[in-house]
């Protein structure tokens, strides 16, 4: 693969694999992104011009994502709207994205008969129950809960029909929630850190008690070279780490590991239709394709993300006023 197309590589995650392209390939990169709220040019700023160049524009543009796709040996397409108390404020720009977005993919990639690879959640997937034993695996029935989540099971439903209707050679993988460096300051734990910093009090939505499955950034995207280079087209592959904790513990964590007390959060509104629990088995990824994730440890990761925020303060100030301003409008 000398030339990769990689959606949504301004933004948290799809610039991390845009980064570790450059650090382990060959690879010339082009990456294909709008710059919503969500995205930053920062985030590629360190890497070389002969290797990355950057397109702005909007993966529903067909003429343009035609073009492109015909210019490339492979398209990994991160682009999404990710964020889902967002989605509950306004669905309108997740299903044009999510959906149509993909469509228009999709339509390049069978003209060219070029390699994908779609990158989705394991929310789509819905939620387990917080005392169950259950995870995900490749086999759960879709049963997604929120405008995000829907959108994002859409768009692997279109990719799995193009698949099997128009032999498009697609694979997807659903990971599990991703932290590290870049990510937009609207998310969990980049708000939290970004508050504790602030003199601001942590937010815990609800009691607490829903679990996320973290993994850090760098584990995905190796997970997702794995997977474009020796997955088995038609397939779909879960991506995580085993790193279940509640939102209380995080929090928890967040604050002792910045010098607070333990207990200097607040409980603020729930989130309509929470999902309880997310948990993964990525057992078929690890024995057919062989991949282990390098962050073994939660805590030590996220200890080099709160220094990572703190040392890195240029970029998230200018956003941080309007973010927790639309919280405090929903009660958040
Ligand atoms: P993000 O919001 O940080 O970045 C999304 C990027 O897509 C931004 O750079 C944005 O400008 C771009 N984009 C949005 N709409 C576009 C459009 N119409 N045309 C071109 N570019 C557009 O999201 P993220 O957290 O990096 O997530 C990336 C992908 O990974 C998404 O598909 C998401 O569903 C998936 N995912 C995320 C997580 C997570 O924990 N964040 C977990 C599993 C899967
Ligand atoms: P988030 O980062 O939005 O990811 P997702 O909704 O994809 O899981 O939220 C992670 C968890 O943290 C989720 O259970 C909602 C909760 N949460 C809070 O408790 N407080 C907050 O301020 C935010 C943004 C999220």
């Amino acid at each position: 693969m000398d030339r990769i197309l990689v959606t949504g590589g301004a933004g948290f995650i799809g610039s991390n694999f845009v980064h570790h392209l450059v650090a382990t390939t060959d690879t010339r990169v082009t990456v294909l992104d709008k710059l919503t709220y969500a995205a930053s040019r920062e985030s590629l700023a360190a890497l070389p011009p002969e290797r990355v160049e950057l397109v702005v524009g909007d993966i529903c543009d067909a003429p343009l994502v035609d073009r492109l796709v015909g210019e490339h040996d492979a398209v990994v397409h991160y682009a999404a709207e990710s964020h889902n108390d967002n989605s509950l404020a306004d669905p309108t720009p997740f299903v044009q994205t999510n959906l149509v977005g993909t469509f228009t993919i999709l339509e390049a990639v069978r003209r060219h008969g070029t390699r994908l690879h779609h990158i989705s959640t394991d929310e789509v997937y819905g939620d387990l129950e917080l005392d169950d034993s259950e995870r995900f695996t490749e086999a759960t029935a879709y049963n997604p809960s929120s405008p995000y989540s829907a959108t994002k099971a859409g768009s692997d439903h279109l990719v799995r029909a193009w698949v099997r209707s128009f032999g498009v050679q697609a694979t997807l993988s659903n990971c599990s929630n991703n932290y590290g460096p870049w990510q937009h300051i609207e998310k969990f734990i980049p708000r939290q850190i970004t508050n504790v910093i602030d003199g601001i009090r942590p937010r815990l939505y609800g009691s607490g008690e829903n679990v996320r499955d973290w993994i850090h950034a760098d584990d995905h995207s190796s997970a997702v070279w794995t997977i474009l280079t020796k997955g088995e087209i038609g397939q779909t592959y879960l991506v995580g780490a085993d790193g279940e904790k509640n939102n209380l513990e995080v929090v928890q964590l967040i604050l002792t590991q910045m010098g607070r007390p333990a207990d200097a959060f607040d409980h603020v509104t729930d989130r309509a239709g929470h999902d309880l629990r997310y948990a993964i088995d990525s057992t078929k990824l690890r024995t057919e394709l062989g991949w282990r994730p390098t962050y073994g440890d939660f805590e030590s990761g996220l200890e080099r993300t709160i220094a990572w925020y703190r040392e890195h303060e240029d970029w998230w100030r200018p956003h941080k006023d309007a973010v927790e301003a639309k919280y405090a409008a929903q009660g958040q």
